[in-house]
């Protein structure tokens, strides 16, 4: 690939990505970058969405975007003038499984040479990837990062009328765009963004380069989208950042924090108000007592832990030691009696030993976890991990892993096991994937709820009574 094949050919640094500059954050308006209209008129899009919410609240906005250019949701595959592939960093599997996928559209590519194929999210953030889709996916015509979705328009252009393929990665810091339109999957339940980027530099972790510094989105564009969505109908909010416990620590004019937000948000005529995610090392026990209030503030809270050991937790720079971890948990037990706490735990950082190991497993059991998402340690190149050896042995790792698992599953057993007899609210989403005279949704302890009832129940929060606990969901009976 010669570079003047391509207008625009800006490669991702994540040399520049880790610097992290005082500047204030410039906020953008959307409008000024919506420079081009019904050049979507006629087409189809399809956008496969890879990773954490983060990743799918990015999706809606492109799909908002794509819809204001006159484009329109495809049916298949087949169909599609534009398939975009939203992707996701933070484990070797998941862009192994971008790549795959890549090499699968090929075909696409050859049956219809105007089909126009995209990767953007974390995965352009890195060069490695950058460089692998240059020299062997050479049919790729658009990549962009986490930072310019706002320049779609531009791009689209760019590939659409002046048939020239783009690479557009920028590694700086990044803005906050306000206006986005968005297409949002649920028309009950939204997800807000708070805040985006990350400053923590976990040694493991990729985000930090991918989606830039922490930046905080201001109040007052937050509360007016709840109350938007509040208009709208919407019955449940899920508040999004990598770090909700630290939003506003970048605000330089005020002293608005996290607990604010949550204070404001709880005199709103929202019925639910969710976030994630949580780190350790920032929640503080006022915002705990603002959680305690209850009402709309859901009674879970995700809070990814990673380790049990302090020797492991300092190599991962997590900022929090096993022992204040646990008061933390026990402090927010003690304020909000019945919560439901889940987490995070990655098993075989490098140079993790069997008994750091078993203080994960101490922890577990400790903690009545009532779920979590485990993980088997992945190298990322970039990240100060990838310097240290990773020693543990790939069969030591399974078998951490699966221990790990028996115990975790324990715990959504338990922990739904704890609801048999009592009655939950539950926010239908739709019918069961395996049946369709079933109904599903979650309860505000964000329990899978499974019962049978009449399909206009879909969008409603209703009284279900809770007959059976299984491991994964609860069966129950529609009361009203
Ligand atoms: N390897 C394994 N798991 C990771 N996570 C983040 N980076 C890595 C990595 N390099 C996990 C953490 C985090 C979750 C979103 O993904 O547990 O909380
Ligand atoms: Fe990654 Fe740590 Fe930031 Fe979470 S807090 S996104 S694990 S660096």
């Amino acid at each position: 690939m010669s570079k003047d094949y391509s207008t625009y050919f800006v490669k991702p640094s994540l040399r520049d990505a880790r610097k992290r500059k005082r500047d204030d954050t410039p906020t953008l308006d959307f409008n000024d970058y919506m420079n081009i209209e019904g050049i979507g008129k006629n087409k189809t899009y399809t956008i496969e969405t890879y990773g954490c919410q983060g990743n799918v609240a990015d999706s809606e906005k492109i799909a908002g975007i794509l819809e204001a250019l006159e484009f329109t949701r495809s049916a298949t595959l087949d169909d599609a003038d534009l398939i975009l592939l939203n992707t996701c960093a933070v484990r070797a599997n998941a862009e192994n499984r971008v790549f795959g996928e890549l090499g699968r559209l090929k075909q696409y590519k050859n049956n219809n040479p105007d089909l126009i194929l995209g990767v953007c999210g974390c995965m352009p953030q890195e060069e490695h990837v950058v460089n692998k889709i240059l020299a062997k996916y050479h049919y790729v015509d658009l990549v962009f990062g986490t930072h310019n979705i706002h320049r779609l328009p531009t791009y689209l252009e760019t590939v659409l009328l002046s048939k020239e393929r783009v690479i557009e990665v920028f590694s700086e810091e990044g803005s906050i765009v306000e206006n986005m339109p968005k297409l949002r999957d649920n028309a009950k339940k939204a997800w807000v963004n708070i805040m985006y980027g990350c400053d923590e530099f976990c040694t493991y972790c990729i985000v930090p380069y991918t989606r830039g510094k922490e930046r905080s989105r201001s109040p007052e564009h937050i509360l007016a989208e709840v109350d938007e969505l509040i208009a709208q109908g919407y019955h449940e909010i899920t508040l999004l950042g990598q770090n909700v416990n630290s939003y506003g620590n970048d605000f330089t004019d005020r002293t608005y924090r996290f607990k604010d937000l949550l204070a404001d948000l709880h005199t709103k005529p929202i019925t639910r108000v969710r976030f994630t995610t949580s780190h350790p090392k920032d929640f503080d026990t006022e915002t705990i007592a603002i959680l305690a209030r209850g009402g709309n503030l859901m009674p879970y809270i995700h809070l990814p832990v990673q380790s049990g050991n302090d020797r492991v937790l300092k190599r991962m720079n997590r900022k929090y030691t096993r022992q204040e971890y646990l008061e933390l948990v026990a402090e927010i037990h003690r304020q909000i009696p019945g919560v439901s706490l889940t987490t995070d735990i990655i098993v075989g950082f490098p140079g993790e030993t069997d008994e750091q190991f078993e203080d994960t497993l101490s922890l577990v059991e400790r903690c009545n976890f009532e779920g979590a998402f485990t993980f088997i340690y992945s190298k990322r190149e970039g990240t100060p991990a990838a310097q240290y050896d990773d020693d543990v042995p790939i069969a030591v790792k399974k078998a951490r892993l699966q221990r790990l698992n028996t115990l975790v599953n324990a715990g959504y057993k338990r922990g739904n096991k704890r609801f048999e007899g009592h009655t939950v609210k539950v926010l239908v989403d739709g019918t069961s994937k395996n049946d369709d005279t079933v109904l599903a949704g979650y309860s505000e302890h964000n329990k899978l709820v499974n019962f049978t009832g009449p399909a206009d129940l879909i969008g409603h929060i209703v009284t279900v009574k809770i007959t059976e606990a299984k491991t994964w969901y609860l069966w129950g009976e529609y009361h009203g």
